[in-house]
């Protein structure tokens, strides 16, 4: 081990400069690396992707991978899944700790824990209530979840998750996101009027006792800032031009904007459904724009035309955090003998998270 290499010493490097060092480094480490790529990164990092996936297929590429270091081009609390999934010797590597999500950030478990007090002036939450959280969140949310009888769920499991979670209890604590909350709830045929939004600042979060009752999902108030610049109007206007065109969006979109799509699923379902269309299919899409425009890229030559949904440039400014620079600091100080960024999830809460994961895989085989 040597004296950890500086990252302002790659802050001036080129893209170029810091493929040629990537790549060096990543012959050096061998079968002791692997990358893990989110859809979401920028090309100049996703193309040293060893595997790429959306968070569910990431999760289970990290549970099964037998390398000692995991880097995870992605956000926080990916790499944290893939320190909880992963053996205790094997070390979660984020390039740059700056990347985290935003909507992770708008639960933490002092609010969630509050609200679960205040449910339990209503109704025995315990009993009653089966506390679900979107893989987009932190690691103390999932040991929450885990150790309430709760579960995680990803954007291309949360039908089936909730399925699962009414088999336990009558009502669900869906957290962060309300959209993935009210978007897979109204798909298995819940009504908009029994599912609530709990407004984390309000006492009882703006709820009577009686809408809790009645309700059958409480919907945490979070949000993507990226997913919900995309409006119905975006949809419409496009429809006017191209009649024939299709739309697919994530269900972190708006419940207007999905309703309006003509499919809605996670970014690999994205991916597919958009490589299995027929040539010359024009298709608007409701996700990150990164992924959006590697798709234009990737299907152009088969005639399939590809459109970003907002008139405005939106990007996960945190995912693109992770730039050539900080994954080539990152892979050089390994091979120099230093773990730079490890994430590392506490014992205790790291067995209860895993618990709330495992449950989450287990049925979403
Ligand atoms: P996916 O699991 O669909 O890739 O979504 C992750 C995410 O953060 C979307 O904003
Ligand atoms: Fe979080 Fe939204 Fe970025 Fe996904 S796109 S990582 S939900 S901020």
């Amino acid at each position: 081990m040597s004296d950890a290499l500086s990252i302002q010493d790659y802050a001036q490097l080129s893209d170029e400069e810091c493929e040629q060092r990537i790549l060096a480094a990543r012959e050096a480490l061998g079968e002791r690396l692997v990358i893990l790529g989110h859809h979401y990164q920028r090309q100049e990092v996703f193309k040293f992707a060893d595997f790429a996936g959306d968070s569910l297929k990431l999760s289970r590429q990290a549970a099964n991978s037998k390398a000692q270091f995991i880097v995870f081009c992605g956000v926080h609390f990916m790499a944290e899944v893939a320190d909880i999934l992963s053996r205790d010797d094997q070390v979660s590597i984020i390039p740059d700790l700056a990347a985290g999500c935003s909507m992770a950030d708008m639960a933490n478990l002092a609010a969630v824990e509050r609200a679960w007090q205040e449910l339990s002036e209503v109704l025995a939450p315990d009993e009653r209530v089966t506390p679900v959280t979107y893989i987009n969140s932190a690691a103390d949310l999932k040991a929450f979840c885990g150790r309430h009888g709760g579960i995680v769920c990803t954007s291309s499991n949360a039908g089936k998750v909730l399925e699962w979670s009414f088999a336990q209890r009558e009502k669900v604590l869906f957290f962060p996101d309300q959209h993935l909350g009210r978007n897979t709830g109204y798909r298995m045929g819940i009504p908009l009027e029994e599912m609530v939004e709990w407004d984390f600042d309000q006492p009882l979060g703006g709820l009577t006792p009686e809408q809790i009752r009645k309700a059958k999902i409480i919907l945490w108030k979070g949000f993507c800032s990226v997913h919900q610049m995309f409006q119905p109007e975006h949809i419409d206007k496009f429809k006017q031009l191209y009649p024939d065109a299709k739309v697919i969006s994530h269900p972190e979109s708006s419940f207007e904007v999905c309703q309006k799509s003509d499919a809605v699923g996670s970014t690999e379902m994205i991916i597919r459904t958009i490589a299995d269309s027929a040539p010359g299919t024009r298709w608007l899409v409701g996700t990150e724009l990164n992924l959006v425009n590697r798709l234009h890229e990737q299907f152009k030559h088969e005639g399939k035309n590809i459109h970003f949904m907002s008139p405005t440039v939106c990007m996960c400014s945190t995912m693109f955090r992770i730039d050539p620079q900080h994954l080539a600091w990152t892979l050089e100080n390994l091979v120099a003998g230093n773990i730079v960024n490890q994430i590392k999830v506490a014992p205790q809460e790291k067995e209860q998270a895993r618990l709330a994961l495992q449950r989450m895989l287990d049925i979403s085989l």
